[in-house]
């Protein structure tokens, strides 16, 4: 068994090697300076060569402001790049796990998304990954695409380091407090994503589509900077928690509109492939202890 892993340097793509390196799995990692997924004939060339059992796909474009002015590279990125791995996948005649977003959803929703619901994307990072599901979905029989939310890991850039390099610098923060959502520790997706691997392996029948998969439990953007303040305060990584001022989004505009409510409900994984949700704030632990390891964003 070989799995090859796109996007590798990025949040998912460094637990997705980590962890397959801790189970003692056969990988071949790429990030976009050894393979362009926006090239078909050398994603195709490239795929041929490593002769992979499986692909998972965390590569993507996720700068969703920055995707609104820069709409062909997101396209290219979140579509196309999908589009010629799945094709990859058909002449090899192997599985694609592909990773998706909650940004396919307007968020007027007031209850969890489900896998049934109509996504209606309120911007060019959402509507370029919902082409991308699309484009996989239509391409081959066996893929899953898991859409997940509120990304963070110990890597690159997320919400839990600029809120405490900010909560270093300051006694004030403004935070939205009126849009919802799962915040989803990337080790925890890497592990599902494993999982499935595994099911692969073992030859166990697999239902293959479209899942959902969060962290638990759904919170807003404000009262997750509060869980990351006393989180760090209570290991020493802050010398006093900063007061966080809960605002609305009208009050915090951005160039893409975000989901008021973009919670996935997440039965379906449970169902069909017995993987339960993790806790968040275990994964903001893990993560914070690292960093303070590290004496990365440390007082
Ligand atoms: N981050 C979130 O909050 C969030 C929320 C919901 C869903 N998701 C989804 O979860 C998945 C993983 O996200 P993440 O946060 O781990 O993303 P990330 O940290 O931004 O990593 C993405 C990686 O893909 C690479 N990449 C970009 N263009 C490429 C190309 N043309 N060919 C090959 N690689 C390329 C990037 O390289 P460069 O850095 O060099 O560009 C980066 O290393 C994505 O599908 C994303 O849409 C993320």
């Amino acid at each position: 068994m070989t799995i090859l892993i796109i996007g590798a340097a990025g949040q998912l793509g460094t637990e997705l090697c980590l962890r397959s390196k801790e189970r003692g799995y056969k990988f071949v990692g790429v990030d976009y300076n050894e393979l362009d997924i926006t090239n078909e004939s050398s994603t195709m060339a490239f795929v041929d060569q490593v002769k992979p059992t499986v692909i998972i796909n965390a590569a993507a474009y996720t700068a969703v402001d920055r995707a609104e002015t820069d709409i062909a590279s997101a396209f290219a990125v979140n579509r196309e790049g999908p589009l010629y791995l799945a094709r990859s996948c058909v002449k090899a005649d192997i599985p694609l796990l592909h990773v998706s977003t909650d940004y396919v959803f307007d968020g007027e929703k007031s209850t969890p998304y489900h896998e049934t619901d109509a996504p209606n994307p309120g911007g060019v990072y959402g509507q370029s990954k919902l082409e991308g599901e699309t484009a996989v979905a239509n391409t081959l029989d066996k893929f899953i695409t898991l859409r997940t939310a509120w990304v963070f890991s110990a890597t690159g850039q997320n919400f839990v380091r600029t809120i405490l390099r900010l909560a270093q610098q300051r006694d004030e923060l403004s935070v939205v407090a009126d849009q919802t959502g799962a915040p989803t520790w990337a080790g925890d997706i890497a592990e599902v994503l494993l999982e499935i691997v595994d099911r692969i392996h073992q030859g166990k029948a697999i239902t293959w589509g479209l899942y959902h998969y969060t962290g638990v439990p759904v919170t807003t953007w404000h009262a997750f900077a509060e869980t990351i303040c006393q989180q760090a305060f209570n290991l020493g990584m802050l010398r006093k928690k900063p007061f966080i001022k809960p605002i609305s989004t009208s009050e915090y505009p951005t160039a893409a509109k975000r989901p008021q409510n973009s919670a996935l409900a997440c039965a379906r994984i449970q169902e069909e492939l017995l993987i339960s949700q993790a806790d968040w704030r275990k994964g903001l632990e893990h993560v914070l202890i690292q960093w303070k390891k590290n004496n990365e964003l440390s007082t």
